[in-house]
């Protein structure tokens, strides 16, 4: 496993095993690796011959005061949990972006990409400009690492389709794949943030995910109304401490709100316990 850290020889590695009619897979990542992580790797492995995993915090997705600061970062422990999966490259840049301008104030970079309709809701709503952030990042991996599948998760409901949508309108000619949402052993979704959450918080939010499990059980015995639903949780949420952010049943492709659980819909929750905000969602069974 090699650790590449300059673009042009990522560019290069890619080239030459492309040449030999090798496939490639890219997993992105931002780091602090865990087990949802570990899943999209072995994904890849299954879909491609080489596997190029990318770790690096995106300065461009996160707004001023948000948590870039205090991301958790880990390099080294990163390394050690993808030793044995036999990735062959990490490519962890330190830098993606032009900042060669100094009239600019250092600030080179200029050309964002939008999903106009995609980006909007769910996560859109109190976070403007992330997927702006997101897609552009994703587009310049994409171009640098050239892979012929790029995979992620669903944990990141929105991300994953904000970025299919992407690679379809602007051609990348990327296979893009969704993998199933990873959750610790008493249900939480597996995130980074995470470990930020003190012991407290760490309990009380576990009430995402029970919400999303009771939603999920009411459409089960015949529940459609989405109000009925969102309310159940919102209230379940607050009532364990955590600050909804938004609670949304969404069509599963173009992800407005639905007001009944009819056609293929998602259930999209992202709350807030303490400083850290948490997402979390499961495809509702149709009724
Ligand atoms: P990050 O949060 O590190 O996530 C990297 C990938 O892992 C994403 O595709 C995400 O959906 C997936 N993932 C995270 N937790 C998961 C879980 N519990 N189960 C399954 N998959 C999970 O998402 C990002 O980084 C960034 O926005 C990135 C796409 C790398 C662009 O900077």
């Amino acid at each position: 496993m090699a650790i590449v850290g300059e673009k042009g020889a990522m560019r290069q590695w890619s080239r030459s095993q492309r040449q030999c009619g090798r496939r490639i897979a890219l997993v992105p990542t931002m780091g602090f690796l865990h087990e949802g992580h570990l899943s999209l790797v072995s994904e890849a492995k299954q879909r491609a011959e080489k596997v190029v995993v990318s770790i690096y915090v995106n300065p461009g997705q996160f707004a001023p005061g948000e948590d870039l600061d205090v991301y958790p970062r880990d390099f080294d422990g990163d390394v050690e949990k993808l030793k044995p999966l036999g990735v062959d490259i990490i490519f962890n840049p330190r830098d993606l972006y032009v900042r060669d301008s100094p009239e600019k104030n250092g600030a080179g970079h200029e050309t964002w990409i939008r999903v106009e309709n995609l980006e909007k809701p769910l996560c859109g709503g109190s976070r403007p400009l992330f997927f702006r952030g997101v897609a552009t990042v994703v587009s310049k991996l994409l171009n640098i690492v050239e892979p012929d599948v790029v995979v992620f998760g669903k944990k990141d409901y929105q991300q994953w389709r904000v970025l299919s949508r992407m690679v379809r309108d602007l051609d990348f000619g990327v296979e893009v794949v969704g993998c199933k949402l990873v959750r610790e052993a008493d249900g939480l979704a597996m995130s980074s943030r995470n470990v930020r959450l003190t012991a407290t918080e760490r309990k009380n939010a576990l009430a995402i995910f029970h919400s999303l499990k009771r939603a999920e059980e009411l459409v089960r015995s015949g529940e459609t109304d989405s109000s009925v639903l969102i309310e159940q949780a919102v209230s379940a949420i607050s009532h364990a401490g955590g600050r909804v952010d938004y609670a949304s049943i969404v069509d599963q492709e173009t992800l407005q709100s639905v007001d009944k659980v009819a056609s293929p819909s998602v259930f999209a929750i992202a709350a807030w316990f303490g400083s850290v905000r948490l997402l979390d969602n499961v495809e509702l069974p149709n009724s």
